[in-house]
């Protein structure tokens, strides 16, 4: 294997269990879309089966699919966008579906077989969602079927964003209003659920009956100002989350090189002195973004960093050993976590990448192997 992630039950587990007890009594339902944030849905699933968690979110309905293939037997429900030809295979796996507009709204309406439905208001994010101020109005509509009506939610838009949640609370207490219409209609028969990671952390007043779950059950925190917001307001019980996903990759091959000698496409780096360089077999097809060219990035080998020289290629990169003892093809190159005593975080890789860490996992093509370690 070229490369692989190998993706910890341990890590997994525990942070499960820590942010199952941080939110109690709402309920923790994690989110495995986006091939379980580039963990691998079915290794991730295979090292959650054994907590049981009542609840998963996915975007896609073949990601629900391919959970009930592996056997899971609580809910499942679809957070994305779906389309009326999800309906049918969805209610058949019994998976529920998120409404977010009112043309699917009108579609299920008019299904003679309905299955479990989410309705998701839009309170100030603009992506996704109905109208909170027509909530009497759709209530209306559904109240013929209000026994599938599984749960209403909606979705933050800043939280991590800032230390002062003002914006979050206005759309809470949009969510709050519409909370008040559906109870005054169905009583307390549906779901209330609103929170990610970065809310459910700060916010109790936004977790209700679930959250979702997703980045910090992996161990990252949603961002440095989410910890910060965390820590002022109860320093002593940080949680300790614990990254889930090491990538590692071997050593293609060793060269030496002169001084003066140009590496790789476009020459835009110059050996500055006699080097030891290598090549690892991993480029921007397999996730190592080709931003990073020629930033100061860098990879660990015998625990030391060895920076990336030159442009990422689409299947390898070239990295400098110079400074490691004898470096043969097939020694360990660690891209993302620890290797000795260093450790390269994906929040780094994400920062020499101008983006996020959610993008550096996700983003970890599906050809690399995913391998649960206990
Ligand atoms: C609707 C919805 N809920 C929850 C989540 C989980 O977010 P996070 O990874 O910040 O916990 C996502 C992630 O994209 C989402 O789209």
């Amino acid at each position: 294997m070229k490369s692989s992630c190998e993706i910890s039950k341990e890590a997994l587990q525990n942070n499960y269990k820590t942010l199952r007890d941080i939110f109690k009594p709402s309920k923790v339902a994690p989110v495995l879309k986006a091939n379980a944030y580039g963990h691998g849905l079915e290794v991730a699933y295979e090292a959650l089966a054994p907590l049981d968690p009542p609840i998963l979110c996915v975007n896609y309905f073949f990601e629900a699919a391919r959970l009930r293939e592996l056997g899971y037997k609580n809910r499942i429900i679809s957070v994305g966008p779906s389309f009326l030809e999800d309906l049918e295979p969805a209610r058949k796996i019994g998976a529920e579906i998120t409404i977010g507009g009112e043309d699917l709204l009108e579609e299920w309406l008019s299904l003679e077989n309905k299955g479990k439905i989410h309705l998701k208001f839009d309170t100030g994010l603009s992506r996704q969602g109905l109208y909170p101020e027509k909530a009497e109005e759709y209530s209306k509509k559904i109240s013929n079927f209000s026994s599938f009506l599984q749960g209403i939610s909606m979705h933050f838009a800043n939280v991590e964003d800032v230390t002062k949640q003002s914006y979050a609370k206005k759309q809470l207490s949009s969510f709050l209003e519409v909370k008040n219409i559906f109870q005054k209609a169905f009583g307390s028969s549906f779901e209330c659920h609103s929170a990610a990671s970065a809310p459910s952390l700060l916010m109790q007043e936004g977790r209700f009956d679930f959250c979702r779950v997703g980045i910090s059950l992996y161990g990252f925190w949603p961002s440095d100002l989410t910890k910060l917001s965390f820590l002022s307001m109860k320093p002593s019980q940080l949680p300790a989350l614990e990254p889930v996903l090491t990538w590692k990759t071997k050593i293609a091959s060793v060269r030496k090189i002169k001084k003066g000698t140009p590496v790789g496409y476009g020459c835009t780096y110059t050996a500055t002195q006699e080097m030891t360089i290598a090549v690892i077999p991993i480029g921007y097809y397999e996730g190592l973004p080709r931003y990073i060219s020629n930033r100061g990035a860098y990879v660990l080998v015998q625990g030391k960093p060895c920076a990336l020289l030159g442009r990422i290629c689409m299947n390898m990169s070239i990295i400098d050993v110079s400074n490691c003892s004898v470096v043969k093809t097939g020694d360990e190159v660690v891209l993302i976590g620890k290797q000795e005593d260093s450790e390269i975080r994906a929040e780094t890789l994400a920062e020499w990448s101008g983006t996020i860490q959610y993008e550096i996992v996700t983003r970890i093509h599906e050809s690399v192997e995913r391998r649960l370690v206990v």
